[in-house]
């Protein structure tokens, strides 16, 4: 049990209606509590972005919610039961309670808009009773939180590199202060450092406007950096959930270690890529494993 839990995941499953069917999540079970960064990792097709959705109720047919039930527990008390909810109400929930970065985000700002009038549009739709003032500066903030910075707010996206555009997208998500952020693979396509600084700024940002994270990569190295708790995934399934450090040193599950072994970065001697200095250089998952 989680002390102060934001979301409960209670055997959840969701089939693909199509010939054959396809069970994309399989009675899966979780809890995330407020402030935590959950990882959740697995090889392509196991089933991350269905669950992410269903957590979002964005799913549509032909998937199928069969079984189980997504409880947020909002900040104010209530405890919502996201699939219960009408439509006007699951506008409000999304991007308000939770908001998500997709899968190749970078490319979906609209390319004939300043980036700070994208960053605006969210601020009239959702937040009608803002001036314009109020919302030119929250827009400045934002862009500034993500490190691109409010000098940004007339560049268009084709101005802009793919490190910031994500960075935009961020900022987006967040534009609300929504208690939990889902990010699915939202730097695949960025070269490794820049991930990684995207993502400590990220981590450094719970803290300070305390939200939580589902962060959803096929990266296992640079979860066990960021994650408090991963979670891994295998044919619709969570076959694996634990502390990053646990999981590292000491992986339970056979899929698990093959995971890890598939990174050379993680079995080399430069164990201190991974957690910082916290990790030793001995403490390879093939030791861990005898
Ligand atoms: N619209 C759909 N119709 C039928 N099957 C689908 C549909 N969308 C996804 N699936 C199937 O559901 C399973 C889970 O897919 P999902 O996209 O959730 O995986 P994923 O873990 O996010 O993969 P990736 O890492 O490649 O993004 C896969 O077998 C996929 O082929
Ligand atoms: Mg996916």
């Amino acid at each position: 049990m989680t002390p102060d839990p934001l979301l409960t995941i209670e055997r959840f499953s969701v089939v693909y209606d199509v010939e054959p069917p396809v069970e994309a999540v399989r009675d899966v079970s979780l809890e995330l509590a407020r402030g935590e960064i959950l990882g959740l990792a697995g090889e392509s097709g196991c089933g991350k972005t269905t669950l992410a959705y269903g957590v979002q109720r964005l799913l549509k047919p032909p998937a199928v919610i069969t079984s189980g039930s997504v409880v947020f527990h909002d900040a104010d008390g209530d405890d919502v039961e996201v699939n219960a909810l009408d439509e006007d109400q699951m506008r409000a929930f999304r991007w308000d309670k939770v908001s998500m970065v997709f899968q190749g985000a970078m490319n979906a700002l609209n390319p004939v808009l300043a980036i700070g009038r994208q960053l605006d549009d969210v601020f009239t739709t959702h937040r009608p009773g803002m001036s314009k003032a109020e919302r030119r500066d929250e827009c400045g903030r934002l862009l500034d939180v993500v490190g691109v910075g409010r000098d940004r707010l007339r560049s268009y996206p084709h101005e802009l590199s793919g490190g910031m555009r994500q960075r935009v997208m961020i900022a987006m998500a967040m534009a609300l202060r929504p208690q939990l952020m889902i990010m699915d693979e939202p730097t695949t396509a960025l070269d490794v450092l820049v991930q990684r600084e995207i993502l400590q700024q990220i981590s450094a940002l719970r803290h300070e406007l305390g939200f939580s994270v589902i962060f959803i990569t096929h990266d296992l190295p640079l979860l066990l950096e960021i994650s408090d708790r991963i979670a891994v995934m295998k044919d619709g399934q969570i076959v694996e959930i634990g502390a990053a450090e646990s999981l590292y040193r000491d992986p339970q599950h056979a899929y698990t270690k093959r995971l890890l072994g598939s990174f050379p970065s993680l079995t080399g001697e430069r164990g201190d890529f991974v957690r910082g200095a916290e990790a030793p250089a001995s403490a390879t998952p093939e030791e861990d494993a005898s």
